[in-house]
C-alpha cells in the first residue's frame, strides 16, 4: 500500500519505519526540516533500539520524508501520528491534531476517490467523532463515509522496544464506523503482521477503540500503584513485598507483569493519558476515585524513598548519590521520571546531589543544570553520605566495592536492583 504518516516523532516515525519494512511505500510528512532530512538520509531522528537500521535500509527509498502534506494524494491511507501533550490542568491538548487534520482535510480536497485517515495518536473518547472527522470534512469539502473515511487505530509501543512491539503486537485495534472499505484497507495495512503471526484483531467503534488506550495505560498504571500501595504497607509489616508479588503474580486472574514496587511510574504516556482521563472523565461529571489514587499513590513514593534515607542519615549538606535519572531502563527519557522529585526533595533538604546515568544525564541537565553529574555511578558513590537508586539499570546490579568509597554506605533501593551486602546499610523501599 501506498501509506502516508503525519508526524515524526516518536510513534510516526517507528511506525513509518515499520510499515515500510513490512513492504508499503511511505512517506512521513513532518514540518521539522532538518527531521525531514534525516530521514530521507537515511538517519533516524529519535533512539530506539532497531531504529537506526530501519532508517538506514529504508531512508530516501521506500521510506520518504516531506515537509509536503500533498502527498497524502498519492497514498490510499493517512496515519495521524501528532503528539497529544496535556494542558496545565492535565486535560488533552488537541491543538496539534486539529491543526493536522485541517491540513489533511485541505490536501484531500485535491484528490480525487476514496481516501482513508486513520487517528493513531492518543485522544479522549469521542475525539475523532466530535472534533477530528468533522475538520475533515469540513476542510476538504467531501463527504464522510463517501469519500474519505476516519478510523482510529491506537499505538501500545512500549519505549525501548518499539520496533519489536509494532512487530508483534498483542492486538490490533481498529476503531471504524463500522464501514466495509475503511476495514478493508486497515487488514490490507496490516496483512504482513497478521498474515505472519496470530496477533488478535479487535475490530471496534471509534470510541471504544479511543476509550482501549487509554484503559489500557490506565490499568497498567493503577496496578503499579497498586503493587506499591501494598508494597508500602508490606514494608511497615518487614515483609517483602517481591515475594508477596511473585505468588499473587502466578494467579493468572492477576498475572505476573507490571507487579515490580518500587519509586513509582513516569514516562511519556501513563502519567498524560491518566490525566487526561481523569479530566475527560471529570467532563462529563465523573469522578474518578481509583485514578485519583493511582496517581496520589505514585506522587508520594519519592517522598517515601527519601524518609527512609532520612532514617539513617541528615542529608542536609552533605553529598548524596542518585543513581538513574531516565523513567526506566533502555531510554535517555527523563520525562516524568521519579528522579526528579526525588532530587527536588533532595534539594529541599539542602543536600548536594550528586547524579549519575549511564545516558540519560544530558537530558536531565536540561531540568537540573546545577546539580553534579558523575561519569559513572563509583564516582557518584564516592564519598556520598547516602545513595538513592530510582531507575533499574543492569549496571547497578553489579555494583559491590564501589560502596566502600562511601563516607555513608546507606543505600535506599526504588528498584530492587542493588543486593543486600555486608558493610551497606540497605533499605527495600517496599522489602
Ligand atoms: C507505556 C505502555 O506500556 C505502552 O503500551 C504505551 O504505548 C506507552 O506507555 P512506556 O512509557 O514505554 O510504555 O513504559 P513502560 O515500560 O510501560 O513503563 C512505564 C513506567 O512504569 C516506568 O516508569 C516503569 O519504571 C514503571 N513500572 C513498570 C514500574 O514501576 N513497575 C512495573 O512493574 C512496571
Amino acid at each position: 500500500m501506498d501509506v502516508s504518516i503525519i508526524g515524526s516523532g516518536y510513534v510516526g516515525t517507528t511506525v513509518a519505519a515499520c510499515f515500510a519494512d513490512l513492504g508499503h511505500d511511505v512517506v512521513n510528512v513532518d514540518i521539522d526540516e532538518s527531521v525531514v532530512r534525516a530521514i530521507n538520509d537515511g538517519d533516524a531522528p529519535i533512539h530506539e533500539p532497531g531504529l537506526d537500521d530501519l532508517v538506514a535500509a529504508h531512508g530516501g527509498d521506500d521510506l520518504r520524508a516531506t515537509s509536503d502534506y500533498d502527498a497524502i494524494r498519492e497514498t490510499d491511507v493517512t496515519l495521524l501520528a501528532l503528539p497529544t501533550p496535556s494542558h496545565d490542568d492535565g486535560s488533552i491538548d488537541l491543538a496539534a491534531m486539529k491543526a493536522g487534520a485541517e491540513a489533511v482535510g485541505e490536501a484531500l480536497a485535491g484528490k480525487d476517490g476514496y481516501h482513508l485517515v486513520v487517528v493513531k495518536s492518543t485522544v479522549v473518547p469521542s475525539t475523532t467523532d466530535g472534533t477530528l472527522a468533522p475538520l475533515i470534512a469540513d476542510a476538504s469539502g467531501k463527504v464522510e463515509g463517501k469519500d474519505f473515511d476516519v478510523a482510529v487505530n491506537p499505538e501500545f509501543l512500549r519505549e525501548g522496544s518499539a520496533v519489536e512491539d509494532f512487530r508483534e503486537p498483542d492486538k490490533i485495534v481498529l476503531g471504524t464506523t463500522g464501514s466495509e472499505r475503511a476495514l478493508e484497507r486497515l487488514r490490507t495495512l496490516y496483512a504482513p503482521i497478521t498474515d505472519a503471526q496470530d496477533a488478535a484483531v479487535v475490530e471496534t467503534g471509534r470510541s471504544e477503540a479511543e476509550m482501549i488506550k487509554y484503559a489500557n495505560n490506565a490499568f497498567l498504571a493503577a496496578k503499579v500503584s497498586l503493587i506499591n500501595d501494598l508494597g508500602n504497607i508490606c514494608k511497615e509489616y518487614g515483609v517483602d513485598a517481591y515475594e508477596v508479588a511473585d505468588a499473587i503474580g502466578l494467579d493468572d486472574r492477576i498475572g505476573e507483569r507490571f507487579l515490580r514496587s518500587g519509586v513509582g511510574w513516569g514516562g511519556s504516556c501513563f502519567p498524560k493519558d491518566v490525566d487526561a482521563l481523569r479530566a475527560a472523565a471529570r467532563d462529563v461529571g465523573y469522578e474518578p476515585l481509583m485514578l485519583d489514587a493511582a496517581v496520589e499513590v505514585n506522587d508520594r513514593q519519592p517522598e517515601r524513598l527519601l524518609a527512609l534515607l532520612d532514617d539513617h542519615v541528615d542529608v542536609a549538606g552533605e553529598r548524596v548519590a542518585v543513581l538513574g535519572l531516565s523513567f526506566k531502563p533502555g531510554t535517555d527519557d527523563v520525562r516524568n521520571s521519579r528522579a526528579i522529585p526525588v532530587i527536588e526533595r533532595l534539594q529541599e533538604r539542602s543536600a548536594t546531589v550528586v547524579a549519575y546515568d549511564p545516558v540519560a544525564a544530558g537530558e536531565m541537565r536540561e531540568h537540573f543544570p546545577d546539580i553534579e553529574y558523575a561519569d559513572s555511578a563509583a564516582d557518584a558513590l564516592a564519598g556520598a553520605h547516602g545513595a538513592v537508586v530510582v531507575t533499574d539499570w543492569d549496571e547497578f546490579a553489579a555494583l559491590d566495592g564501589e560502596f566502600d568509597a562511601m563516607a555513608d554506605p546507606v543505600v535506599v533501593d526504588g528498584r530492587r536492583i542493588v543486593d543486600r551486602r555486608d558493610g551497606v546499610t540497605y533499605e527495600g523501599l517496599t522489602w
